[in-house]
């Protein structure tokens, strides 16, 4: 069984803590008797995951934008971290089109200078950088990519994210690595690259499974822009538990440290429409999707795998859940929410779940 009791008591920063992936770290986290500080612009949905948590009085949420390093520091500088979980990013491929500056400055800049409270902060001895399968140069080819191939993400999103990986990896060599020169510390630092997550409480447009449970609520028939685009799915959880593996086990050997891909087995690597059917399988009666290819939407990647042998080589990594429990559970925590259920519960009920089956490591 996983067990993050090392977490407890903890001082750990976690930024884009009200996002969708953020909010669940943090309820983990909490689960696990840390002691967190978020630090993030306001939950980017309404309604938002963070809001129905139940973690007010349990953390110290801070609502601050990466881009301003002045209070970021001030932060840091109070709150002494010694785990730092940067997630706070604009994450959506079709904003960034409509907004690549914003998407550069707050990806990049933000990473820029959330390393360098980093450096200034003596407290930190670990950093995970949550980037995505999205960084490589997509070749559009099948074999799956490893962690050491070109960085060269193709729209501004996926590009900012590549820069954010190479921006880490001067400050790694630069200001991280203990022995380049005299007076320089050890902090671990390592990036984690992980495909599409799914799971209760997504409520960001532009997402197939958000996109699904809104048809439900409206009584409306799904429009399916991409129906047989392939992506690599995999359940919110799973990476997350990778962030908490990778941050744990490189503070106590930073050996660890590196560049990691986290992505699902290729049977859970399946076409929008796919996802659409098991979502329809899944919830029963009441739903439905129809095909609407769009003729002008801005260019998307094709698929693209990743190559995760190296997490499951050094951290025994294996997925826990595969597509059709990720959906099952994401309908699971739906009907609670579409309910007026205990969401809090229903999140703990699901991560205790999760834990137990997640043997790896
Ligand atoms: N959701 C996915 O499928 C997926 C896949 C791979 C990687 N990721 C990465 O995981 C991370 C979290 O994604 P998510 O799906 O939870 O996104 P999200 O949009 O739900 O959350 C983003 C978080 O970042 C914060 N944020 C945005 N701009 C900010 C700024 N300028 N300053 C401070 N905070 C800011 C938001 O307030 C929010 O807390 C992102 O780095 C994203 O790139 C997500």
């Amino acid at each position: 069984m996983r067990d993050f009791s090392w977490y407890k008591g903890k001082k750990v920063l976690v930024t884009g803590h009200t996002g969708f992936k953020g909010t669940w770290l943090t309820r983990m986290l909490v689960n696990s008797g840390a002691v967190v500080t978020g630090y993030s612009l306001t939950p980017p949905t309404d309604p938002a995951l963070f809001d129905m948590a139940g973690l007010e009085g349990k953390i110290d949420s801070v609502i601050g934008d990466v881009r301003d390093m002045e209070h970021m520091l001030e932060v840091f500088t109070s709150f002494q971290p010694e785990i730092v979980l940067h997630l706070a990013a604009q994450p959506i491929v079709r904003d960034s089109y409509k907004e690549p500056r914003y998407t550069y400055e707050t990806n990049v800049m933000g990473t820029v200078n959330l390393l360098e409270c980093v450096r200034l902060t003596p407290s930190v001895k670990s950093v995970v950088n949550v980037t995505t399968d999205k960084v490589y140069l997509n070749e559009e080819r099948q074999e799956g990519y490893k962690e050491d191939e070109k960085l060269d993400g193709f729209d501004p999103y996926s590009n900012s994210k590549s820069c954010s990986e190479l921006v880490t990896h001067s400050y790694k060599r630069s200001f991280f690595t203990p022995d380049m020169e005299k007076g320089v510390r050890t902090v671990a630092v390592s990036t984690a690259r992980a495909g599409n997550v799914i799971g209760g409480g997504d409520f960001a447009n532009d997402r197939i499974v958000p996109d699904c449970v809104r048809a439900v609520k409206a009584g409306k028939t799904l429009e399916v822009r991409n129906p047989y685009s392939v992506r690599p799915y995999q359940h919110v959880l799973e990476p997350l538990a990778i962030y908490l593996t990778i941050a744990k086990a490189q503070e106590e050997d930073p050996s660890l440290q590196g560049y990691y891909n986290v992505g699902p087995d290729d049977e859970d690597c399946v076409t929008t429409g796919t996802l659409a059917d098991l979502f329809a399988a899944s919830w029963g009666e009441g739903f439905a999707w129809e095909n609407k290819s769009e003729a002008n939407a801005p260019h998307e990647a094709g698929f693209l795998r990743l190559n995760c042998d190296k997490i499951k080589k050094v951290f025994g990594w294996k997925a826990t859940w595969n597509i059709s429990e990720a959906i099952n559970k994401t309908v699971e925590f739906s009907k609670v929410y579409l309910a007026g259920g205990d969401i809090p519960s229903e999140m703990d009920r699901q991560i205790n779940e999760f834990l137990k089956e997640a043997n790896y490591g």
